[in-house]
């Protein structure tokens, strides 16, 4: 069947239709589906062409050919500096400093080599004063265009060896009939981009938004095409802000990159745990954990909040915690360690907008609630680590001798761990074989008031 001329792309997703319909029938989202003019793809065959085929002992690839951009908290997400020729998306709430990393990033890397920004949402008098305060952005070209037929051919003259197209939605190809920002927009000039990076080998930094609901505005379909997607996370109104990798062709997903936002750009915290792992003494449901985020430990206060409900379902909210994660833990408190949480609501919160997916984290959660179901603070200068089994048992888990390495530098005191745990340093451990020995152990019973 030929394809319809008209077509209508579904905004969220990319799903794409003959006719229009109130609900996309792929995501489920209603009135996303937008007419769009598919331009008329004239196809050459390739029939009978023939490509030599490699073998891979005879292919080049240089890890070292990585080009540090400067920014050491960026590097460290892309997995030790920018890949030549590669297509990394950035995304991320507006106003989060997307503009300004990676204005820092083109600063440093201009010092030796040419580098190109390409605005599509400020001008280049705006991006001036934004240098200003940034500082070392002399050499930067500009090029402030949204047409993507001058961008393309701008890039394949100049042929910088990186490029940072901002925002990915301004651009527009004036033979696509629909609105820039839209589906076929987004994708056609992604396609496009993408061709451009790997042909001249220019490697790219393409800003994206996201919309409310945190997906990246466009079809998915973007996620795909490019060999990175980072995203810029935290707090708009507190200054820090966290980048972690979602997809990476070149290295682990599991880093993440630590900012402040100053009056001078951004500042790269190399050590997170000095930010995040302080906690008020004595505070009743503050405890600290040292969870891994990549290859880095980090220490983090969990703080969390019991109240009594007046909802036949408490709620159970967490912040920077795996909803699923926090229920098991709920259950666990109430099944091994007697605790009745099913008339309260649980809120627990992860200090500095950090994620912690790792189940190293459970023993902190699990502590803070149960410190702040009981009114009691934890013990001072203790901090925990630990895996939680669905028996209430606790596991240990891995490189727990970094883990204890940062607590010492922090100049915690002691450390609650699970009982297979090896010691490591001068760091005091306090064993634990399950949820409830620990709980004894953690939260000074002596100073109950009901005792
Ligand atoms: P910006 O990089 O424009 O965000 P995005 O491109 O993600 O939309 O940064 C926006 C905020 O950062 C803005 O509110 C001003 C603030 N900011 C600073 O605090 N210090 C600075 O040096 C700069 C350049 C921006
Ligand atoms: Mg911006």
């Amino acid at each position: 069947m030929a394809k319809a001329a008209v077509q209508h792309a579904c905004s969220q997703c990319g799903y794409a239709t003959g006719k229009w319909l109130g609900r996309c029938p792929s995501c489920g989202e209603w009135g996303t589906l937008t007419a769009e003019v598919t331009p008329l793809a004239t196809k050459k065959k390739a029939a009978g062409v023939r490509k030599p085929i490699l073998r891979l002992v005879d292919v080049e690839a240089d890890d070292a050919a990585r080009l540090p951009t400067g920014v050491s908290e960026l590097d460290r997400v892309l997995g030790g500096g920018l890949v030549p020729a590669s297509l990394v998306l950035v995304s991320g709430d507006p106003g989060i400093g997307k503009s300004t990393l990676l204005l820092m990033a083109l600063a440093e890397l201009s010092r030796h080599h040419s580098v190109l920004l390409v605005t599509g949402e400020e001008s280049a008098a705006q991006v001036k004063l934004r240098g200003e305060r940034v500082g070392g952005v002399d050499d930067v070209g500009v090029l402030a265009e949204t047409n993507l037929d001058v961008v393309c051919s701008t890039l394949e003259d100049e042929r910088p060896l990186v490029c940072v197209i901002d925002s990915v939605q301004t651009l527009f190809d004036p033979d696509i009939g629909s609105a820039p920002g839209s589906v076929s927009q987004v994708r056609e000039a992604t396609a496009r981009l993408l061709r451009i990076a790997k042909e001249c080998n220019i490697a790219m930094f393409l800003v994206g938004h996201v919309t409310k609901e945190g997906a990246l505005a466009g079809p998915r379909v973007l996620e795909h095409l490019v060999d990175c997607v980072l995203q810029f996370e935290g707090d708009r109104y507190r200054a820090h802000r966290v980048l972690r990798a979602v997809k990476n062709r070149f290295g682990s997903t599991n880093e993440i990159g630590v900012f402040e936002m100053t009056a001078a750009g951004l500042i790269g915290l190399a050590d997170p745990s000095e930010l995040f792992g302080k906690s008020e003494p004595d505070q009743p449901g503050s405890v600290v954990t040292c969870a891994l985020e990549g290859t880095r430990p980090i220490l983090l206060e969990v703080q969390a909040l019991v109240a009594r409900s007046d909802l036949a379902m408490p709620r159970r909210v967490g912040t920077g915690v795996d909803p699923k994660r926090l229920a098991m833990i709920v259950a666990v408190l109430n099944r091994h360690a007697r605790m009745n949480l099913g008339q309260s609501d649980v809120y627990v919160n992860v200090a500095g907008g950090v994620r912690v997916d790792e189940p190293g984290a459970d023993l902190g959660i699990a502590l803070a609630i149960a410190s702040a179901a009981r009114g009691l603070p934890v013990r001072r200068g203790l901090a925990c680590f630990a895996e939680i089994g669905l028996t209430g048992r606790l596991r240990t888990v891995p490189q727990s001798e970094r883990r204890l390495g940062e607590c010492s530098k922090l100049g915690l005191e002691s450390v609650l761990v699970a009982s297979d745990t090896e010691a490591a340093g001068k760091i005091e451990l306090a064993r634990a074989d399950t949820l409830r020995a620990a709980l004894e152990l953690a939260i000074d019973a002596s100073r109950d008031p009901d005792s």
